[in-house]
């Protein structure tokens, strides 16, 4: 049977690109019913009216909530539509940060599969409850770090792994977004109080370090600057970070909400690993700029729209294959298509939930719990000027401001 699919969020990733992997999956006749929750009526009739969307799955639609203008938000709408779930449907969270554990332990209780839009989490106590609950009930908990799903870590994994790239030593990695998400709803959520740019975005590089390397992280310094948003809230928008690895080595990661809105491309963002042995090793990536520049003739309505633009194909893009509607394809795409793939083979008893942890290719609670205690100690360094804040594994996780 398909399973129905609730996507409990109704902001800028369910656009870009969890409706649109989840669209495709059901045209293809892998998903039944998809359910979409927001708090707000307003975002899920924009999200339900969005023209790339219904240019590309013409005749598809998903059931929005809240079906009316309530008066107000309604935060805790989407637990009545989890309850209506059939088990083991899948629920996907994609809320701000912070909300993301009440969410995907309210699934859990109620024999959902869950696929959860990184971080998972902010601490590392979270993280095990969420693991331990997902084990006593047999369900998958998959993190969506869908830079695992690029082709690129995969090269690098392998040539790592294989010797070839010697041992990580130091390395640095930026992803800064552009200035105009303070203008959006980042300036309700992505604050001081809840969380900061390196855990919001620089847990993706932490977790492709780990990714290709196989190393954990064991301190994290996380120096914010404060921002104030044109609604008057303070954000960490500016975060320079040093992770330091299990064999000494260390990546200095920076993250913002600055990159210009005239810069060309959504984003900047790339890492470089300079690696011991051999005559010297090193990976260098440009995660932004792929190889393609584009000069219109005119701006298109999009935010931080440019005449000059570097898109990059790889995240997310829509082909047209001669139809219906046009083809979403991308790491995007193929990253919630193998978590929803795998769901699937637990039910059927074609992989167990150790495999799946042990093979590492999704991020799990159990198989990722490093990047919980990153972003643990982040914030616990963040919220103390960048002290160093170190991470143990045994005898139980836990960080500690040095
Ligand atoms: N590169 C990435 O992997 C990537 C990119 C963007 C966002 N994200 C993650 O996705 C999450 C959401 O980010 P976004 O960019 O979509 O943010 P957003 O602010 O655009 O959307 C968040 C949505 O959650 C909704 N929401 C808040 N509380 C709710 C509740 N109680 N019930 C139902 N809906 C509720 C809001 O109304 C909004 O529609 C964040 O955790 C973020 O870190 C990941």
């Amino acid at each position: 049977m398909n399973k129905p699919v609730l996507i409990v969020g109704g902001g800028m990733i369910t656009h870009d690109q969890i409706l649109p992997a989840i669209y495709k999956m059901q045209r293809a006749g892998a998903v039944g019913e998809i359910t979409i929750c927001a708090q707000h009526h307003k975002t899920i009739k924009a999200l339900a009216e969005a023209p790339a969307i219904l240019k590309a799955f013409p005749g598809q639609s998903f059931r929005a909530f809240p079906e009316h203008f309530a008066g107000g938000p309604q935060p805790d709408l989407y637990k009545t539509l989890i309850e209506e779930l059939p088990p083991r449907s899948i629920v996907i969270v994609a809320l701000p940060d912070q909300l993301h554990f009440s969410a995907t332990m309210e699934a859990l209780r109620h024999d959902q599969h869950v696929i959860c839009v990184k971080p998972l989490v902010l601490t590392a106590r979270e993280s095990l409850e969420i693991d331990r609950e997902a084990k006593q009930r047999g369900l998958f908990v998959g993190v969506e770090y869908h830079k695992r799903f690029d082709d690129r870590a995969h090269k690098a994994r392998q040539f790592y792994r294989d010797g070839r790239l010697g041992e990580f030593r130091l390395g640095t990695a930026r992803l800064m977004e552009k200035w105009y998400y303070r203008e959006s709803n980042f300036q309700n959520w992505c604050t001081c109080d809840n969380t900061d740019c390196f855990t919001y975005i620089g847990c993706h590089y932490v977790d492709l370090v780990h990714f290709i390397t196989g190393l954990r992280p064991v301190a994290v310094s996380n120096y914010g600057i404060v921002d104030t948003y044109p609604n008057g809230n303070k954000g960490y928008l500016w975060c320079d970070t040093r992770v330091r690895w299990s064999n000494d080595a260390v990546l200095n990661l920076q993250t913002t909400l600055c990159y210009p809105n005239e810069g060309p491309g959504p984003n900047t963002q790339g890492m470089t690993l300079y690696c011991g042995g051999g005559t010297g090793a090193m990976l260098d990536h440009s995660d932004q700029y792929r190889g393609l520049g584009y000069t219109f003739s005119k701006k298109s309505d999009a935010p931080g729209a440019t005449y000059y633009s570097e898109p990059s194909p790889d995240y997310f893009q829509y082909n047209d294959l001669g139809g219906p509607g046009l083809e979403p394809v991308g790491y995007g795409v193929r990253s919630v298509e193998f978590m929803v793939n795998t769901i699937y083979k637990l039910d059927a008893g074609e992989t167990t939930l150790a495999d799946i942890d042990a093979k590492s290719i999704i991020a799990t609670p159990a198989n990722s719990l490093y990047n919980e205690l990153v972003v643990e100690a982040g914030r616990v360094s963040i919220l103390n000027g960048g002290r160093e804040v170190t991470i143990a594994y045994e005898p139980e996780p836990k960080v500690t401001l040095t």
